[in-house]
């Protein structure tokens, strides 16, 4: 047996550990049909952690974290707790901790889910009638707003309140840099998106990225006004291959991305810090009024899990391997609920989900041929080859 990865698996609430346990699933198989050795570590994280040890990010889970060799991260975010808490004291807290720089969000549009998409097909198609193409997102992920000086509105006794956008040159040539490297890799085309005309921080960011550009005369570098670059993605996404842009552009851009591919179960992401270590996690939130009904979509974990293959540990050919299954069990018609495409379903859905009638749901997508998250994972897991 060769290497053993260290693997802290960090599920957190809502929804996430019933796609965790999806994504470990596959891992668990990949590890057997290539001869690898995975060493999953669980800790707690967000509201499951805060229930134990009274902090969304407790030092118990950061001992874990420290000691692996990757983190894969579920998601988290819980509406009985102070609004907030769980995603800045948890999630925000692990990126800052490690200085999870960079964020890469592929955005993949599968030719069979084309009827999925927010958008027309056509919209979606090249001149040859193919729908398959990808948008990679390079978000900014330990600056601008989220973590500028605040001014809380309970400080202020509710009269103002504000989030700052700040930039140091640093922090924008460290990004740019990933998003040069990535464009160089791919189709040589960077959309470098930013609010120059109206913010200072942008003009500086918009300056920075053209020095770089010298330094990669391969790249063709275009700029995009955020509000421009949201127009486009909706209208004409085909134009985008690499999209570099600083944490909230790219929050909420990454977010539109996932809807022209169908749905946000389907968006992987990968945070990076300057050594390298990453951690891995679905883009999307902890679907909480779908939480204990097994039916969510656990591709955006399962995604994640192979880039953490990928950047992690180098191991290109098993995240080929399960990024392959992904498609080919989407060809065959793998479907969850929310790529289904099936609107009568949904209806049907509405009530058993409100009462979190699990037995019911189940029965109704069985007889629409409808999969739940297991069923999904084992979808793959078939087409899982080496
Ligand atoms: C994301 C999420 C988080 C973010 C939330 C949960 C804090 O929306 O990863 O995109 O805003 O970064
Ligand atoms: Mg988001």
């Amino acid at each position: 047996m060769s290497q053993t990865y260290k693997i802290a698996v960090l599920a957190g609430d809502g929804s996430a550990p019933e796609f965790m346990a999806a994504a470990i699933r596959v891992l668990e198989h990949t590890a057997q049909i290539f001869h690898l050795n995975f060493q999953f570590q669980e800790a707690l994280v967000g509201g499951a952690a805060y229930d134990k040890y009274r902090h969304p990010l407790p030092p118990e889970t950061l001992k874990i974290t420290d000691a692996s060799d990757a983190i894969l991260f579920g998601s988290v975010g819980r509406d009985d707790l102070p609004q907030g808490l769980v995603e800045k004291e948890g999630l925000l807290a692990i990126r800052k901790h490690y200085g999870f720089f960079a964020n890469l969000r592929p955005a993949t549009i599968y030719p069979s889910l084309a009827q999925s998409s927010s958008l027309k097909e056509e919209r979606l198609t090249d001149e040859k009638g193919n729908a398959g193409f990808e948008i990679l997102t390079v978000r900014e992920l330990t600056g601008g707003l989220y973590f500028g000086e605040k001014i809380s509105p309970e400080k202020s006794g509710g009269q103002m309140a504000s989030d700052n956008m700040k930039y140091t040159r640093p922090e924008i040539e460290r990004i740019l840099k990933v998003g040069f490297e990535a464009a160089q890799k791919r189709k040589k085309i960077l959309h470098s998106i930013d609010k120059a005309n109206v913010l200072e921080s942008s003009k500086l960011w918009r300056s920075v990225a053209n020095e770089m550009s010298a330094h990669y005369p391969d790249v063709t570098l275009k700029h995009m006004y955020v509000d421009n670059a949201a127009m486009q993605i909706a209208t004409w996404p085909r134009q985008f291959d690499v999209i570099v842009t600083e944490n909230m552009f790219g929050d909420i851009l990454s977010d539109l991305s996932a809807a022209i591919t169908g749905s946000l179960g389907l968006l992987p992401s990968a945070s990076l810090n300057e050594k390298g270590f990453g951690m891995y996690e679905p883009s999307g939130g902890t679907a909480p009024d779908l939480a204990g009904l097994e039916i969510v979509n656990p591709i955006a974990q399962i995604r994640s899990a192979a880039m953490m293959l990928a950047y992690s540990f180098g191991l290109h050919r098993e995240a080929q391997a399960i990024e392959s299954a992904v498609e080919k069990a989407l060809n065959q018609g793998a479907r969850t609920v929310d790529i289904a495409g099936k609107k009568d379903v949904f209806e049907a859905l509405r009530r058993p989900i409100a009462e979190k009638d699990k037995a019911t749901v189940h029965q109704i997508i069985r007889v629409s041929g409808v999969l739940n998250t297991r069923e999904m994972a084992e979808s793959i897991i078939r087409e899982l080859k080496v």
